[in-house]
């Protein structure tokens, strides 16, 4: 599948109203440390990163391996704790700090923010019936009794396209093929109808032939819930699909980020362009001219001050070298870049 494709871009209600807003968020990965010993040097997984996500307007996070992207979204669902920063989300009406969490308002977060995994292999516990998995958040959060939670839990498979539910209740994850996993793992997620779901590379392990169905299918139940996903996929054309704005992260920072369609049509990091430049487009009218980086990505371990990108840069100048990491400036439209420099893909092409 292509940026181009026919899949349409998403289209959900746009509001202003802030669901998430991080602040200066950082998660540093100690390296070589021990007990009584103190670290020699730390991996920036995510550094500095601050954006905001309006509910409604799921947002996509891309990049390569290793830039971030998961860290980011366990960050987000406290999965893990940050090393810095803030995280603030607006719970039922009710602004709260993710990082200082305590007593009831952990419980209440936990009802409104969900995590989607990208093993479905690996994210169900084995000796659970569907039943028990999928009721599993109904238990925690202690919504309704057994009866209850069987006909919620009816309904949710219904929903994720497993019908009859009777004859899928009370099986094993081993029964099921891996995209029934994942339509379990995502029945899971929203039985509870969060407000806020972290999908990350849900697709990604899946055979090609089923991956548009549950992409689908979590669009689906999106506009129908109500729910605002943090979308992760290093795939451009699934970013286009399932999001109103993509954040494109580079060794723990973010480079780029705004509307989907207008950082995809006019890409201005030459990190962004050189990843659009490798999405093949069947028109030869449209084609791009290639970008080919230098090198590979390597993990952020106590990174230089300057660019993190300045080792792949086509661009890279002198301004980039003695300079701090570039700050992410809007450039219109709620469209922000961080690069010193900014050339048009065909400029960047040429300078390559
Ligand atoms: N628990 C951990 N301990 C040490 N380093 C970690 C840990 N988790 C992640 N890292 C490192 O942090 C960086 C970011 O990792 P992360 O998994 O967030 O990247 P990603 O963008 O999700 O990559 P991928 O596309 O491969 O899933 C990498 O250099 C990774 O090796
Ligand atoms: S700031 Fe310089 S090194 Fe960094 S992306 Fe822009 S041109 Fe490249
Ligand atoms: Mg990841």
């Amino acid at each position: 599948m292509t940026v181009t494709d026919t899949l349409s871009a998403a289209a959900m209600p746009v509001t202003t109203d802030a669901l998430v807003r991080v602040e200066g968020l950082r998660k540093l990965f100690p390296l070589n440390g021990g007990f009584l010993r103190q670290p020699d040097s730390f991996i920036y997984a995510v550094d500095d990163l601050s954006f905001t996500i309006p509910r409604g307007e799921s947002l996509a996070l891309v990049g390569e391996s290793g830039s971030g992207k998961t860290t980011t979204g366990k960050l987000l669902v406290r999965l893990l704790d940050p090393s810095a920063g803030h995280i603030h989300m607006n719970v039922d009406g009710d602004p709260m700090d993710v990082t200082t969490l305590q007593g009831s308002q952990t419980k209440r977060f936990r009802r409104q923010v969900q995590m989607i995994f990208q093993d479905p292999y690996e994210s169900l516990n084995p000796r659970r019936t569907i039943f028990d998995t999928v009721a599993e958040p109904l238990a925690v959060q202690g919504i309704g009794n057994v009866l209850d939670r069987q006909e919620r839990v009816a309904e949710m498979l219904a929903l994720v396209g497993l019908t009859p539910p009777s004859s899928y209740l009370f099986r094993f994850p081993h029964e099921l093929s891996g995209g029934q996993r994942q339509r379990i793992a995502i029945a899971r997620a929203l039985i509870i109808e969060p407000a806020f779901v972290v999908a990350d590379e849900p697709t990604s392990m899946l055979d090609v032939s089923i991956r548009t169905g549950i992409m689908k299918l979590m669009q689906d139940l999106a506009d129908r819930l109500g729910v605002t996903y943090l979308y992760i996929t290093h795939d451009l054309a699934v970013a286009r699909y399932m999001s109103q704005r993509i954040a494109v992260m580079y060794l723990g920072k973010i480079v780029e980020m705004g509307d989907t369609e207008e950082v995809l049509h006019n890409p201005q990091h030459p990190y962004t362009q050189a990843l659009l430049s490798a999405v093949p487009i069947p028109d030869p009218r449209q084609r791009r001219d290639p970008i080919p980086l230098k090198g590979s990505v390597s993990k952020p371990v106590d990174p230089a001050p300057r660019c993190r990108f300045y080792d792949r840069c086509p661009l890279a100048a002198k301004v980039c070298e003695i300079n701090d990491h570039p700050p992410l400036e809007g450039k219109g439209a709620g469209h922000k870049v961080a690069c010193y420099v900014v050339r048009s893909p065909r400029e960047t092409a040429q300078a390559v």
